[in-house]
């Protein structure tokens, strides 16, 4: 690799001896207490009172009815999906899945949890494109989509970054169509959409705790819902689908889901957090923000009218023509240096070298060779399906074009604000 150490243009900044981390955990002392109990009264199973606490908690905080403890995000997506489609289906033959010859319109831009769910239930993901005002699912090319597949009835929907998507349009655009929604709020916890939680707007809704979310219980998820029946039939799935009988009887496909009572600790003690870490969080926001005055960058955006982000992870887009030239295959980059202009791999490589993690966008699900297959609807309709070339400016593909010009900032509420100002000096100086 190129060394940046010795690369005059970062003259006279030091490596840090600690790395400054993208996200990590958080601890502050609580969790200690509830994990302790929990081994002390011998509840560190499935069931307990940490259980029972946090899921009261999470239903409040968000204001649904019901939430229930799950082993992770992926496991609520798994199982939030699958209740959509044993709701629009019916329930399947064993050995068979909910959706199996079904499309399923889903988030393109996101980590692979939000959709693979999908296939696990059997159908296949038509990924909707990305708009620009906050990088998430387009509701005009869901629109596009509807009328590409009018027989599509269920979407599913991320919040990236922990920045709200137009949750509002997108649910215009269900309802007119009659489709179900499953919201994954993994990363976008304690984020608001007009004063409301994400994770309300699903007709089932789903958060993470895994290890860099904005809380954790070192791992951990939940699936929201208004409906009773739909959390007990969720619950009844996570622990391996057992009827009410004296000897093991299942009628029902059943799964280790459920989240133990240890992990359920560790969120308790974390809950009284949420709002601190999203403090902190948009401190480092604002401090990037200020920090790139005058470079041609931009923040990761969000509606300023209407939504409050957690803002989980700080991201910024190099503008069109201040990009230097890069390319990406499969495993590796290659870019090439010039004078005022700089690209994510330079940027992070930089960073890197200098002991500070950044990371790419999430790569969009169309461009990935699992998913390259797959249907993809841009606003102007079908997309160019199997490609993960980038068109410099082109206005088609907007989810390849943010993972091409953007990448994910080092966003640890631990982070001070004179590492943060380094690392700000580091980006600056790629553009020398
Ligand atoms: C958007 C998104 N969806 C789903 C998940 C899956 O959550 P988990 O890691 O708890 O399985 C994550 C994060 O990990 C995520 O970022």
């Amino acid at each position: 690799m190129y060394d940046y150490l010795t690369d005059p243009r970062f003259a006279g900044i030091k490596r840090f001896d600690k790395k400054i981390w993208l996200s990590t955990p958080t601890m502050h002392g609580d969790e200690q207490k509830w994990v302790d109990e929990a081994i002390l009264t011998n509840w560190v199973s499935t069931v307990g009172a940490n259980l029972n606490e946090v899921e009261k908690l999470a239903a409040e905080y968000v204001g649904r009815q019901y939430a229930v403890g799950l082993s992770a995000g992926t496991a609520a997506l798994h199982l939030a999906i699958k209740l959509a489609g044993e709701k629009l289906y019916g329930q399947p033959k064993v050995g068979h899945g909910t959706l199996e010859g079904r499309k399923v319109f889903a988030s393109d831009m996101t980590f692979d949890a939000t959709d693979n769910p999908i296939a696990y239930e059997g159908g296949e993901a038509v990924f909707i494109d990305t708009e620009r005002d906050t990088w998430n699912m387009d509701p005009v090319a869901l629109e596009k989509a509807f009328e590409l597949y009018p027989e599509v009835r269920l979407i599913v929907v991320a919040h990236l970054y922990g920045t709200p998507g137009k949750i509002d349009e997108i649910r215009a655009v269900a309802d007119k169509h009659g489709a179900l929604i499953v919201e994954d709020a993994a990363e976008s916890f304690g984020a608001t959409y007009k004063g409301v939680q994400t994770g309300t707007f699903g007709d089932v809704s789903i958060i993470s705790f895994n290890g860099n979310k904005i809380i954790t219980g070192s791992a951990g998820g939940m699936i929201l819902t208004d409906s009773k029946a739909d959390a007990d039939k969720v619950r009844k799935w996570s622990t391996q689908s057992r009827e009410a009988a004296p000897w093991y009887q299942h009628e029902e496909m059943g799964y280790n889901y459920r989240m133990s009572n240890i992990i359920a600790g560790v969120i308790r003690g974390q809950f009284p957090y949420i709002e601190t870490h999203i403090a902190q969080k948009k401190a480092i926001y604002e401090r990037y923000k200020a920090g790139f005055a005058g470079l041609p960058v931009k923040m990761n955006p969000f509606d300023e009218a209407n939504s409050n982000p957690n803002y989980w992870l700080s991201c910024l887009i190099i503008d069109e023509d201040a990009m230097c030239r890069q390319v990406r295959g499969e495993q590796k980059a290659l870019y090439v240096s010039e004078p005022g202009k700089s690209c994510p791999t330079e940027i992070l490589e930089a960073m890197a070298a200098f002991n500070a993690e950044g990371r790419p966008i999430w790569k969009p699900m169309h461009m990935q060779p699992i998913y390259r297959m797959n249907p993809y609807v841009t606003r102007e309709g079908n997309g160019r399906a199997g490609s993960n070339a980038y068109i410099a400016g082109s206005k088609a593909d907007v989810g390849s074009d943010i993972f091409e010009r953007g990448l994910c900032l080092p966003s640890d509420n631990k982070m001070t604000p004179e590492q943060q100002d380094v690392v700000i000096d580091i980006i600056r100086r790629c553009f020398d």
